[in-house]
């Protein structure tokens, strides 16, 4: 789970490097590392921790070609040592590697037994001990050799003094870009090629198996048998801005203020007020192939998952259609029982998450067609899928996912009204619908005007070391999602619970240390939750309730209550994650942590 990124060209290959890993650090921040042919031999620096701290070190200069590493760490902690690159025991050739060797271990017994001597922890040494050890003057053929013994997952870049102008590369099921500008006669790798810094480029994608030989200008691509083969090249619209937090803060603060614009942008130009129907652009399915789908299932992980388990339900609820969300990570090891009358539907913000990049490659080989739902362009999910939806969110830069699990929700929302047109769902119905979407921008404003009162409340509460978010039916998925928030920004033990099996177990842990936060918007089952936090108030719990403006009966329970604009039980979602983001921003705040880039974490999970 780790960036890998490479520049050969005129250039400074330091400065371009720098510049790459600089966007390539939400695939980990752990440490970060580059390595350079100059003067005939390796160079390289490398430093645990960010990026900030690498750049504190450096001390490389005048390198013909460089490649850079930013690691999320798998195996061996976070050191200087384990940081990316690695060099074999003479220094003469330099590896970084975003992936997993499984059978490392036993690669590294055999290794050692034959005189190597090991540096680090990490799974990746072992690969640059190997390409050593059959290293003969062919590079290429070096780490093709390695290659062929080692069993697991890569992208890798290798270079070495001998072979100051190239820049060695492969991969196995975790993405690799490379483009190249024959004009001007410089050539990158990425791990994502939205962080090439040109935007004249012929990029094509490395395949199982296939190494490449990446030169000034151009590169060479060989398939399993060394024989050389001819990559369909493609230009791709990239267009890089520098990230800023525009004043704010954080860029977590600035991402949930641009929802009510990223909300109307996932809605804008899809509905078609006059007919009732949805059109997205260039969908990729047509009305026939959608209406004979017998079932929708939904891949995702994460944040991403919660807003598949809504879409799940807009779609039973609106199309009647049986739609399950199935988390990724899971459903790749399940017996899915998935059939070509089944529409998989993969969700994801970054299109790189590894889980749901494998459950969506099982569902094909199942027969199924994938759409994507996906906010970042050419990523690999988008690739693989048969069709995608944007959700036109902009870059989220925040590890903690605000603005896009809500465009996701506006862009089921949508999909499941189409689904529910094809159905026969009456124009007026998906008129009201849609007009009640389109306040939910407006109806987020309200919430950002409330923050001080949010603030307020997080400055009481952010003492309490354990959490649950209740809630039922929509709001029992909202719940996960705010209980996740808290949990990954501000390091606090927070468990989402279905309202309804708080006394099936979870009850037990409930004292006066233990807060309930309590998401009330669904009419359908206002009575329920109100007994619910009844009960937990009776053993002592410290209530606080986030419920729709005119709710009865609320305020004889709950210790606090933040008020949201009243929607619908489908809509309400919306406004309660926006209120649940607020409420973890200002207790991570008052706790003093790291928002943007929480421990341990990573923004994209690309290994399992
Ligand atoms: O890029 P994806 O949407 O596939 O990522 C899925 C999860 O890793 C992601 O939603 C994660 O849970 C976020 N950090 C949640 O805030």
């Amino acid at each position: 789970m780790c960036g890998i990124f490479g520049y050969i060209g005129a250039r400074d290959p330091l400065e371009i490097c720098l510049s790459g890993l600089e966007q390539l650090e939400y695939r980990g921040y752990d440490s970060t590392g580059i390595a350079g042919v100059g003067n005939g031999e390796i160079k390289f620096c490398k430093k645990a921790g960010k990026l900030s701290n690498l750049l504190q070190a450096m001390n490389l200069r005048n390198l013909e070609s460089a490649i850079g590493h930013t690691r999320w760490a798998t195996h061996g902690p976070v050191n200087d040592q384990n940081a990316h690159p690695h060099l074999d025991a003479a220094n003469s050739m330099a590896i970084i590697h975003n992936g997993i060797i499984e059978n490392h271990h036993v690669l590294r017994m055999d290794l050692i037994a034959s005189g190597v001597l090991f540096t680090s922890d990490t799974d990746t040494e072992v690969i640059v001990q190997l390409v050593a050890k059959f290293y003969a003057g062919d590079l290429a053929a070096a780490l093709q050799k390695a290659l062929s013994l080692v069993q697991g997952i890569y992208a890798i870049a290798l270079i070495h003094k001998n072979h100051p102008g190239q820049i060695i590369a492969a991969a196995k099921e975790c993405p690799l870009a490379i483009g190249v500008d024959p004009t001007t006669k410089e050539s990158f790798i990425s791990s994502d090629p939205n962080t090439f810094l040109s935007s004249n480029l012929d990029i094509c994608f490395l395949h199982d198996g296939e190494i490449a030989i990446i030169q000034r200008g151009h590169v060479h691509v060989f398939n399993t048998k060394h024989e050389i083969i001819r990559k369909k090249t493609e230009r791709l619209e990239l267009q890089y801005t520098v990230p800023s937090k525009d004043g704010f803060a954080h860029f977590l603060l600035k991402e949930i203020y641009e929802q009510p614009n990223t909300v109307y942008k996932a809605i804008l130009g899809r509905f078609q007020e006059q007919t009732g129907n949805v059109e997205f652009e260039s969908l990729g399915f047509t009305d026939e192939q959608l209406s004979s789908y017998k079932k929708v299932c939904i891949l995702a992980c994460g944040g991403s998952a919660h807003a598949g388990s809504i879409g799940a339900a807009y779609l039973e609820e609106l199309a009647h259609i049986p739609s399950q969300c199935e988390i990724a990570s899971e459903a790749r090891y399940r017996s899915l029982l998935l059939t070509p009358d089944t529409l998989v539907i993969a969700i994801s913000q970054s299109g790189e998450t590894a889980d749901t990049i494998a459950a969506l490659r099982i569902a094909k080989a199942a027969g199924c067609k994938i759409l994507a739902i996906c906010n970042v362009k050419h990523s690999t999910i988008t690739r693989e899928a048969d069709a995608v939806i944007y959700l036109k969110a902009g870059a989220e830069i925040s590890v903690c996912s605000t603005k896009a699990l809500t465009s996701q929700i506006a862009v089921l929302a949508l999909f499941a009204l189409h689904m529910a047109r094809l159905r026969g769902l009456p124009v007026e119905v998906a008129q009201t619908f849609f007009n009640n979407l389109k306040q939910i921008p407006d109806q987020i404003n309200q919430v950002l005007l409330a923050a001080p009162k949010l603030q307020a409340l997080a400055e009481k509460y952010a003492h309490y070391e354990d959490f649950f978010f209740i809630g039922r039916l929509y709001m029992y998925t909202t719940s996960l999602e705010g209980a996740l928030k808290l949990k990954e920004i501000s390091y606090v033990n927070a468990n989402g619970c279905p309202a309804g099996e708080l006394k099936h177990g979870p009850i037990a842990l409930i004292n006066a240390n233990f807060p309930v936060v309590a998401f009330c918007a669904n009419e359908q089952t206002k009575d329920k939750i109100l007994s619910n936090l009844a009960e937990v108030k009776a053993r002592g719990a410290p209530v606080l309730a986030f419920a729709p403006v005119g709710m009865d009966g609320v305020q004889a329970i709950a210790d606090d209550i933040f008020w949201l604009p009243p929607t619908t039980d489908m809509l309400a979602p919306f406004t309660s994650t926006v209120a649940a983001q607020l409420l973890a921003y200002y207790i991570a705040l008052k706790r003093h942590c790291n928002i943007d880039q929480p421990r341990n974490l990573a923004k994209s999970v690309t290994v399992e």
